[in-house]
Protein backbone atom coordinates (compact mmCIF):
# COMPACT_ATOMS: atom_id res chain seq x y z
CA UNK A 1 0.00 0.00 0.00
CA UNK A 2 1.40 3.56 -0.85
CA UNK A 3 1.48 6.44 1.90
CA UNK A 4 -1.22 8.32 0.21
CA UNK A 5 -3.30 5.16 0.63
CA UNK A 6 -2.14 4.22 3.96
CA UNK A 7 -2.47 7.46 5.54
CA UNK A 8 -4.62 10.08 3.49
CA UNK A 9 -7.89 9.64 5.48
CA UNK A 10 -5.76 9.61 8.83
CA UNK A 11 -4.16 13.03 7.88
CA UNK A 12 -7.55 14.67 6.90
CA UNK A 13 -8.57 13.69 10.98
CA UNK A 14 -5.54 15.80 12.16
CA UNK A 15 -6.19 18.75 10.20
CA UNK A 16 -10.06 18.64 10.79
CA UNK A 17 -9.26 18.18 14.87
CA UNK A 18 -6.89 21.20 14.37
CA UNK A 19 -9.25 23.52 12.72
CA UNK A 20 -12.00 22.54 15.28
CA UNK A 21 -10.02 23.65 18.49
CA UNK A 22 -8.96 26.40 16.62
CA UNK A 23 -12.47 27.35 15.45
CA UNK A 24 -13.89 27.40 18.96
CA UNK A 25 -11.49 29.93 20.03
CA UNK A 26 -12.38 32.44 16.51
CA UNK A 27 -12.67 36.09 17.26
CA UNK A 28 -11.74 36.12 20.28
CA UNK A 29 -8.53 38.27 19.71
CA UNK A 30 -6.28 35.73 20.87
CA UNK A 31 -4.28 34.56 17.92
CA UNK A 32 -0.90 33.09 20.48
CA UNK A 33 -3.84 30.80 22.21
CA UNK A 34 -5.61 30.14 19.36
CA UNK A 35 -2.66 28.77 17.70
CA UNK A 36 -1.93 26.75 20.52
CA UNK A 37 -4.79 24.83 20.80
CA UNK A 38 -4.54 24.08 17.05
CA UNK A 39 -1.10 22.61 18.09
CA UNK A 40 -1.86 20.98 20.79
CA UNK A 41 -5.08 19.30 18.73
CA UNK A 42 -3.22 18.52 16.07
CA UNK A 43 0.05 16.70 18.37
CA UNK A 44 -2.67 14.31 19.83
CA UNK A 45 -4.44 13.36 16.56
CA UNK A 46 -1.03 13.01 14.63
CA UNK A 47 -0.26 10.44 17.69
CA UNK A 48 -2.38 8.15 17.06
CA UNK A 49 -1.35 7.64 13.53
CA UNK A 50 0.81 4.45 12.39
CA UNK A 51 3.83 6.02 11.41
CA UNK A 52 7.75 7.24 12.48
CA UNK A 53 6.57 10.80 11.49
CA UNK A 54 9.56 13.71 11.84
CA UNK A 55 8.37 16.94 12.07
CA UNK A 56 10.51 18.63 9.23
CA UNK A 57 8.78 22.10 9.09
CA UNK A 58 7.03 23.26 12.47
CA UNK A 59 6.67 25.95 15.05
CA UNK A 60 10.08 26.36 15.31
CA UNK A 61 12.97 25.35 16.68
CA UNK A 62 13.03 22.89 19.75
CA UNK A 63 14.07 25.34 21.79
CA UNK A 64 11.56 28.12 20.77
CA UNK A 65 8.43 25.57 20.36
CA UNK A 66 6.88 23.07 23.24
CA UNK A 67 5.46 20.93 20.21
CA UNK A 68 5.78 20.38 16.65
CA UNK A 69 9.10 21.52 16.66
CA UNK A 70 11.19 20.68 13.74
CA UNK A 71 12.76 17.48 14.50
CA UNK A 72 9.93 16.48 16.36
CA UNK A 73 9.12 12.64 16.46
CA UNK A 74 5.49 12.01 16.31
CA UNK A 75 2.85 8.94 15.49
CA UNK A 76 3.37 5.78 17.19
CA UNK A 77 6.67 5.10 16.34
CA UNK A 78 6.58 1.38 16.19
CA UNK A 79 9.25 -0.37 13.77
CA UNK A 80 6.70 -1.38 11.38
CA UNK A 81 5.34 1.76 10.33
CA UNK A 82 6.71 3.90 7.38
CA UNK A 83 8.95 6.67 8.09
CA UNK A 84 7.09 9.94 7.13
CA UNK A 85 8.32 13.55 6.74
CA UNK A 86 6.00 16.03 7.84
CA UNK A 87 5.38 19.81 7.05
CA UNK A 88 2.61 21.26 9.71
CA UNK A 89 1.33 24.78 10.19
CA UNK A 90 -2.05 23.88 12.69
CA UNK A 91 -3.36 27.29 12.31
CA UNK A 92 -2.15 29.46 9.23
CA UNK A 93 -3.27 32.62 9.85
CA UNK A 94 -3.74 32.97 13.19
CA UNK A 95 -4.78 36.88 13.20
CA UNK A 96 -7.54 36.11 10.61
CA UNK A 97 -8.76 33.62 13.68
CA UNK A 98 -8.93 36.25 16.31
CA UNK A 99 -10.53 38.30 14.24
CA UNK A 100 -13.03 36.18 12.34
CA UNK A 101 -11.54 36.86 9.01
CA UNK A 102 -11.76 34.65 6.04
CA UNK A 103 -9.18 32.40 5.14
CA UNK A 104 -7.09 30.54 8.47
CA UNK A 105 -6.77 27.28 7.88
CA UNK A 106 -5.00 24.01 9.66
CA UNK A 107 -2.54 22.43 7.40
CA UNK A 108 0.13 19.86 6.72
CA UNK A 109 1.72 17.70 3.90
CA UNK A 110 3.40 14.74 4.49
CA UNK A 111 5.62 12.74 2.60
CA UNK A 112 8.12 9.73 2.27
CA UNK A 113 11.33 10.07 4.20
CA UNK A 114 13.18 13.24 2.52
CA UNK A 115 9.97 14.60 0.02
CA UNK A 116 10.41 17.89 1.89
CA UNK A 117 12.55 20.18 2.20
CA UNK A 118 13.99 20.90 5.60
CA UNK A 119 13.76 24.42 5.82
CA UNK A 120 14.80 26.65 8.81
CA UNK A 121 12.10 29.06 10.01
CA UNK A 122 12.65 32.54 8.36
CA UNK A 123 11.42 33.73 5.05
CA UNK A 124 11.18 33.27 1.82
CA UNK A 125 10.60 35.51 -1.39
CA UNK A 126 8.28 33.45 -3.54
CA UNK A 127 6.20 33.74 -7.24
CA UNK A 128 3.17 31.01 -7.78
CA UNK A 129 1.29 30.53 -10.52
CA UNK A 130 -0.95 27.96 -12.83
CA UNK A 131 -0.51 25.12 -14.65
CA UNK A 132 -0.19 27.67 -17.57
CA UNK A 133 2.62 29.78 -16.37
CA UNK A 134 4.44 26.85 -14.86
CA UNK A 135 8.15 26.96 -15.96
CA UNK A 136 7.39 29.94 -17.28
CA UNK A 137 7.72 32.64 -14.72
CA UNK A 138 11.27 33.12 -13.18
CA UNK A 139 11.76 34.98 -9.49
CA UNK A 140 15.04 37.20 -10.94
CA UNK A 141 12.56 38.78 -13.57
CA UNK A 142 10.73 42.09 -13.31
CA UNK A 143 7.35 41.69 -11.78
CA UNK A 144 6.47 43.18 -15.50
CA UNK A 145 8.41 40.32 -17.36
CA UNK A 146 6.10 37.85 -15.32
CA UNK A 147 3.37 39.24 -15.97
CA UNK A 148 3.60 39.75 -19.72
CA UNK A 149 4.53 35.11 -19.64
CA UNK A 150 1.59 34.66 -17.38
CA UNK A 151 -0.98 36.71 -19.98
CA UNK A 152 1.04 35.35 -22.39
CA UNK A 153 0.06 31.85 -21.61
CA UNK A 154 -3.58 32.45 -20.09
CA UNK A 155 -4.56 34.04 -23.51
CA UNK A 156 -5.35 37.66 -21.74
CA UNK A 157 -4.04 41.31 -20.86
CA UNK A 158 -1.89 41.90 -18.19
CA UNK A 159 -4.84 44.17 -17.11
CA UNK A 160 -7.00 40.96 -16.63
CA UNK A 161 -4.36 40.02 -14.21
CA UNK A 162 -5.14 40.15 -10.66
CA UNK A 163 -1.58 39.20 -8.38
CA UNK A 164 -2.30 38.76 -4.29
CA UNK A 165 0.58 40.23 -2.16
CA UNK A 166 0.64 40.53 1.22
CA UNK A 167 -0.11 44.07 2.77
CA UNK A 168 3.74 44.57 4.09
CA UNK A 169 5.81 47.60 4.13
CA UNK A 170 8.74 45.30 2.50
CA UNK A 171 6.29 45.38 -0.47
CA UNK A 172 5.97 49.00 -0.99
CA UNK A 173 8.74 48.79 -4.69
CA UNK A 174 6.91 45.06 -5.82
CA UNK A 175 3.22 46.71 -5.40
CA UNK A 176 4.47 49.67 -7.38
CA UNK A 177 5.81 47.45 -10.23
CA UNK A 178 2.75 45.51 -10.27
CA UNK A 179 0.78 49.00 -10.92
CA UNK A 180 2.84 50.45 -13.21
CA UNK A 181 2.74 47.49 -15.32
CA UNK A 182 -1.10 47.46 -15.59
CA UNK A 183 -1.82 44.09 -13.27
CA UNK A 184 -4.58 44.41 -10.60
CA UNK A 185 -3.72 43.54 -6.90
CA UNK A 186 -5.25 42.20 -4.02
CA UNK A 187 -3.68 42.97 -0.75
CA UNK A 188 -4.19 40.40 2.11
CA UNK A 189 -3.34 41.35 5.65
CA UNK A 190 -2.43 37.46 6.35
CA UNK A 191 -2.62 33.79 4.72
CA UNK A 192 -0.39 33.94 1.65
CA UNK A 193 -0.36 29.77 1.58
CA UNK A 194 -4.70 30.09 1.11
CA UNK A 195 -3.46 32.81 -1.63
CA UNK A 196 -0.77 30.23 -3.57
CA UNK A 197 -3.25 27.66 -3.57
CA UNK A 198 -6.08 29.76 -5.41
CA UNK A 199 -3.62 30.58 -7.52
CA UNK A 200 -3.14 27.22 -9.40
CA UNK A 201 -6.90 26.58 -9.22
CA UNK A 202 -8.53 27.90 -12.53
CA UNK A 203 -11.62 29.98 -11.77
CA UNK A 204 -10.79 31.86 -8.65
CA UNK A 205 -9.76 35.35 -9.85
CA UNK A 206 -6.29 34.85 -8.90
CA UNK A 207 -3.69 34.62 -11.09
CA UNK A 208 -0.17 34.83 -9.38
CA UNK A 209 1.29 35.10 -6.00
CA UNK A 210 4.42 37.62 -5.72
CA UNK A 211 6.28 38.63 -2.53
CA UNK A 212 7.77 37.35 0.67
CA UNK A 213 6.02 35.56 3.22
CA UNK A 214 7.02 32.85 5.66
CA UNK A 215 9.46 29.69 4.52
CA UNK A 216 7.26 27.03 6.25
CA UNK A 217 3.95 28.23 4.26
CA UNK A 218 6.48 28.22 1.10
CA UNK A 219 7.04 24.62 1.22
CA UNK A 220 2.99 23.75 2.69
CA UNK A 221 2.55 25.45 -0.93
CA UNK A 222 4.98 23.55 -2.84
CA UNK A 223 3.42 20.26 -1.77
CA UNK A 224 -0.34 22.41 -2.82
CA UNK A 225 1.21 23.16 -5.87
CA UNK A 226 2.73 19.94 -7.14
CA UNK A 227 -0.87 18.40 -6.56
CA UNK A 228 -2.66 21.32 -8.32
CA UNK A 229 0.46 21.09 -11.12
CA UNK A 230 0.96 24.20 -10.56
CA UNK A 231 4.60 26.35 -11.16
CA UNK A 232 6.47 28.22 -7.81
CA UNK A 233 10.09 29.69 -7.23
CA UNK A 234 11.26 30.16 -3.95
CA UNK A 235 14.55 31.39 -2.74
CA UNK A 236 15.02 31.26 1.70
CA UNK A 237 15.21 34.62 3.17
CA UNK A 238 17.52 34.72 6.51
CA UNK A 239 16.57 37.83 8.57
CA UNK A 240 18.08 36.71 11.81
CA UNK A 241 21.22 35.84 13.33
CA UNK A 242 22.18 32.10 12.99
CA UNK A 243 19.70 31.23 9.99
CA UNK A 244 21.81 31.25 7.18
CA UNK A 245 23.92 28.98 9.63
CA UNK A 246 20.99 27.03 10.70
CA UNK A 247 20.23 26.78 6.42
CA UNK A 248 23.66 25.09 6.18
CA UNK A 249 23.40 22.53 8.99
CA UNK A 250 20.08 21.10 6.80
CA UNK A 251 22.33 20.93 3.53
CA UNK A 252 21.34 24.21 1.72
CA UNK A 253 24.43 25.11 1.11
CA UNK A 254 24.02 28.11 -1.68
CA UNK A 255 21.94 30.40 0.50
CA UNK A 256 21.10 32.18 -2.81
CA UNK A 257 19.51 28.74 -4.44
CA UNK A 258 15.59 29.23 -6.19
CA UNK A 259 14.34 26.50 -5.38
CA UNK A 260 11.48 24.91 -7.62
CA UNK A 261 8.01 23.55 -6.35
CA UNK A 262 9.84 20.18 -7.13
CA UNK A 263 12.80 21.44 -5.04
CA UNK A 264 10.36 22.34 -2.02
CA UNK A 265 8.50 19.34 -2.06
CA UNK A 266 10.52 16.45 -3.96
CA UNK A 267 8.50 13.23 -2.99
CA UNK A 268 7.03 10.87 -5.61
CA UNK A 269 4.38 10.49 -3.18
CA UNK A 270 3.02 13.67 -1.01
CA UNK A 271 -0.15 14.36 0.74
CA UNK A 272 -1.45 17.58 1.63
CA UNK A 273 -4.38 17.75 3.87
CA UNK A 274 -6.14 21.71 4.95
CA UNK A 275 -8.91 22.29 6.79
CA UNK A 276 -10.93 25.86 6.78
CA UNK A 277 -11.00 27.29 10.29
CA UNK A 278 -12.54 30.64 8.77
CA UNK A 279 -14.53 30.64 5.65
CA UNK A 280 -12.37 30.88 2.56
CA UNK A 281 -12.44 30.09 -1.62
CA UNK A 282 -12.30 26.33 -1.53
CA UNK A 283 -13.31 25.21 2.22
CA UNK A 284 -15.73 27.01 4.75
CA UNK A 285 -14.69 27.85 7.85
CA UNK A 286 -16.15 25.29 10.98
CA UNK A 287 -19.49 25.01 11.80
CA UNK A 288 -20.71 24.12 15.49
CA UNK A 289 -24.38 22.59 15.96
CA UNK A 290 -24.42 22.07 19.55
CA UNK A 291 -23.97 18.59 19.19
CA UNK A 292 -21.42 18.26 17.09
CA UNK A 293 -18.98 20.61 14.40
CA UNK A 294 -19.22 19.99 10.31
CA UNK A 295 -15.52 20.72 8.57
CA UNK A 296 -14.91 21.59 5.41
CA UNK A 297 -11.22 20.21 3.98
CA UNK A 298 -9.31 19.76 0.76
CA UNK A 299 -7.16 16.74 0.90
CA UNK A 300 -4.80 15.81 -2.22
CA UNK A 301 -2.60 13.22 -2.96
CA UNK A 302 0.48 13.83 -5.75
CA UNK A 303 0.66 10.16 -7.19
CA UNK A 304 -2.28 9.15 -6.89
CA UNK A 305 -3.53 12.34 -9.09
CA UNK A 306 -6.49 12.60 -6.63
CA UNK A 307 -7.98 16.12 -5.20
CA UNK A 308 -10.85 16.06 -2.79
CA UNK A 309 -13.19 18.41 -1.29
CA UNK A 310 -14.42 17.05 2.10
CA UNK A 311 -17.29 17.73 3.98
CA UNK A 312 -17.34 16.00 7.62
CA UNK A 313 -19.89 16.13 10.20
CA UNK A 314 -19.08 14.68 13.35
CA UNK A 315 -21.41 14.64 16.16
CA UNK A 316 -20.64 13.19 19.71
CA UNK A 317 -23.50 10.25 19.31
CA UNK A 318 -26.39 11.85 20.98
CA UNK A 319 -29.31 9.51 19.78
CA UNK A 320 -31.75 12.16 18.60
CA UNK A 321 -28.60 14.61 16.77
CA UNK A 322 -30.07 15.57 12.91
CA UNK A 323 -27.79 16.56 10.66
CA UNK A 324 -28.67 18.63 7.81
CA UNK A 325 -27.29 18.77 4.04
P1 LIG B 1 0.75 33.07 11.09
O1 LIG B 1 -0.36 32.14 10.84
O2 LIG B 1 1.95 32.37 11.68
O3 LIG B 1 0.31 34.25 11.85
O4 LIG B 1 1.29 33.54 9.64
C1 LIG B 1 0.48 34.29 8.79
C2 LIG B 1 1.28 34.85 7.62
O5 LIG B 1 0.54 35.92 7.04
C3 LIG B 1 1.64 33.84 6.54
O6 LIG B 1 0.56 33.53 5.68
C4 LIG B 1 2.76 34.54 5.84
O7 LIG B 1 3.56 33.64 5.09
C5 LIG B 1 3.52 35.15 7.00
O8 LIG B 1 2.56 35.33 8.05
C6 LIG B 1 4.13 36.47 6.68
O9 LIG B 1 4.92 36.88 7.76
P2 LIG B 1 4.92 38.36 8.35
O10 LIG B 1 3.60 38.56 9.04
O11 LIG B 1 6.05 38.37 9.32
O12 LIG B 1 5.09 39.29 7.22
Amino acid sequence: MTLEQHLSREFLSVVEEAAIAAARTMGQGQRRYSDQVAVEAMRKAMDALPMRGTIVIGEGERDEAPMLFIGEKVGRQLPEHPEVDIAVDPLEGTNLCATGEPNSIAVLAAANKGGLLHAPDCYMEKIIVGPAAKGAVHLDATPKENLQIIANRLDRQVKDLVVIVLDRPRHEHLIEEIRSAGARIRLISDGDLSAGISAAVRGTNVHAVMGTGGAPEGVLAAAAIRCLNGGMQGRLVPTKEGQEERMRTMGITDPRRIFTERDLAPGPEIIFAASGVTDGAFMRGVRFFGHGARTSSLLMSFSDRMIRFVDSVRFDGTPDVVVEF
